[in-house]
């Protein structure tokens, strides 16, 4: 009985192995917070399905295109992001879908835990826009009326201004792509239905509003400031 174990043991470990392919580079990064943190704006089951299905099958799916483009082992995913016209749409898809939802998990916080703008995001945010409400205004137009699945982002431009823009599918302002607003991005709003279907069903605008009592302006303070640099 002891050996049988012992084989069935060694099968598994074989199988396990197997699963985890050797070239895997991309890895499913942890939230920054507990699957409830974000409740009541999103739910701890919306939370669990986004970041634990969905994000971790970007990954997956980006680890399987490693072998048939094999550039992508020299290449952070950042970095992916600003010659992703020369990979292929599933590289596009999914490169795009693991550093959006990086990105996405960051920019959120626990509600009365993100901050505020410092006082130099504020100063541009007003330069830009007029005021802080006029910006968050025009982004939830831009992230309501995405038309299908995409996202809604604040970007520094190059002329040091900044801008709301909305990208389709997992494209982001990153992508080297004719189609592309590019940018910094400093803030991106996932508007997949999967972001909010299970508690908002269609009511997107709703998630949109209540989001915004989750924005770590703390890490969106960095970010500008990491643009600037
Ligand atoms: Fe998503």
């Amino acid at each position: 009985m002891l050996r049988l174990i012992h084989t069935c043991c060694a099968a598994l470990l074989v199988l396990v192995a197997a699963a985890a392919p050797a070239w895997a580079q991309f890895s499913l990064p942890p939230l920054p917070y507990p699957v409830e943190a974000l409740e009541p704006a999103i739910d701890a089951s919306t939370m669990t399905l986004h970041h634990d299905r969905h994000h971790a099958a970007y990954v997956s799916n980006l680890n399987g295109q490693i072998r048939a483009n094999p550039a992508l082992q020299s290449l952070d995913l950042e970095t992916l992001q600003g010659q992703i016209s020369r990979f292929p749409l599933a590289v596009r898809n999914n490169g795009g879908g693991h550093w959006n939802h990086s990105q996405f998990w960051a920019v959120m916080a626990p509600p009365g835990e993100g901050g505020t703008p410092s006082d130099d995001l504020l100063a541009a945010i007003t330069s830009s826009f007029g005021s802080l409400d006029a910006m968050k205004k025009e982004f939830s137009q831009a992230a309501a009326s995405r038309f299908g699945s995409g996202w809604a982002w604040l970007i520094l431009t190059d002329d040091g201004s900044l801008a709301i823009t909305s990208t389709a599918n997992q494209d982001n302002p990153l992508m080297d792509l004719p189609e592309i607003e590019t940018g910094a991005p400093l803030l991106g709003l996932d508007v997949w239905e999967h972001a909010y279907y299970l508690k908002y069903q269609n009511r997107r605008v709703d998630y949109i509003s209540s989001w915004w009592d989750l924005v770590n302006w703390t890490e969106v303070n960095r970010r500008y400031n990491q643009a600037l640099a």
